[in-house]
């Protein structure tokens, strides 16, 4: 992707338990710099093996600071640290009721069903075919069968599972789908990359009862959204 440099493919070398170690420090790395603070996000983020939902080319920098190419037109994992930075403003937590938008390898949906837990709800649509199927693959292998996959346009939302107390997109759109609005739950909160003059922005969204209150967090780079709402 355009902005990021990808390390080049190559056979995995690394064993379980380096890969483990690797995975242990960004988890420090990501607390020290005060990205990460919540626990159940600390937790997910220990448990799942992130290497087991990218392609065995790329498995060895499964924890560099590096989107990583997917089976599927234009998609990726996104950095390790994006997991924290979607999900700590959103305020992720049990109980809740979850829409992404983007599944890419399915390691963001993993993460999100550890951190809502048995109570809560986790959907991920993807629009990309190859994509979809990948994603399925890694979920089902790493025993999460009990997550919401849609092969559809994202854009539209789920509108038999909504609302949604929490919607995360991971694709950057021109402006928030209103559909997506519309099945956000009141009180919820929503956070996406938002186009602006060729620049990209992470903006939190909140359904108040007062109307939708925004607020800007970060630049940030993603691959578009595609579909009826594409960028
Ligand atoms: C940055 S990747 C997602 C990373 C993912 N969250 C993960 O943990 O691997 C963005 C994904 O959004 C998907 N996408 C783009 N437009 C979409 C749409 N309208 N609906 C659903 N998925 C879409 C892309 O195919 C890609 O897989």
């Amino acid at each position: 992707m355009a902005g990021w440099i990808t390390p080049p493919p190559n056979e995995p070398i690394k064993t379980r338990e380096e890969l483990e170690r690797e995975r242990a420090a960004k988890v420090e790395e990501l607390a020290s710099s005060g990205l990460l603070k919540s626990e159940r996000i600390r937790q997910a983020l220990l448990k799942i093996a992130r290497e087991d939902f990218i392609p065995r080319l790329y498995r060895d920098h499964a924890y560099l600071e590096v989107p990583l190419p997917l089976p599927g037109q234009q998609a990726t994992i996104s950095c390790p640290h994006s997991y924290p930075l979607f999900y700590e403003p959103l305020g992720l937590d049990a109980g809740h009721r979850f829409l992404e938008v983007g599944l890419g390898s399915g390691y963001g949906t993993a993460v999100a069903r550890e951190v809502v837990g048995d109570e809560g709800l986790v959907v991920a649509v993807e629009i990309d075919p190859l994509t979809f199927e990948f994603a399925k693959a890694n979920l089902e292998r790493a025993g999460y069968d009990d997550v919401v996959l849609v092969n559809a346009d994202g854009g539209l939302g789920h509108p038999p599972l909504q609302p949604y107390d929490r919607i995360s997109i991971t694709a950057a759109c021109r402006s928030i789908p209103p559909p997506l609005t519309e099945q956000l739950a009141p009180g919820g909160k929503l956070i996406a990359p938002i186009l602006d003059d060729g620049r990209q922005f992470l903006i939190l969204v909140e359904k108040t009862v007062q109307g939708m209150t925004t607020k800007d967090i970060c630049e940030v780079l993603y691959v578009s959204l595609r579909g009826k709402y594409g960028a």
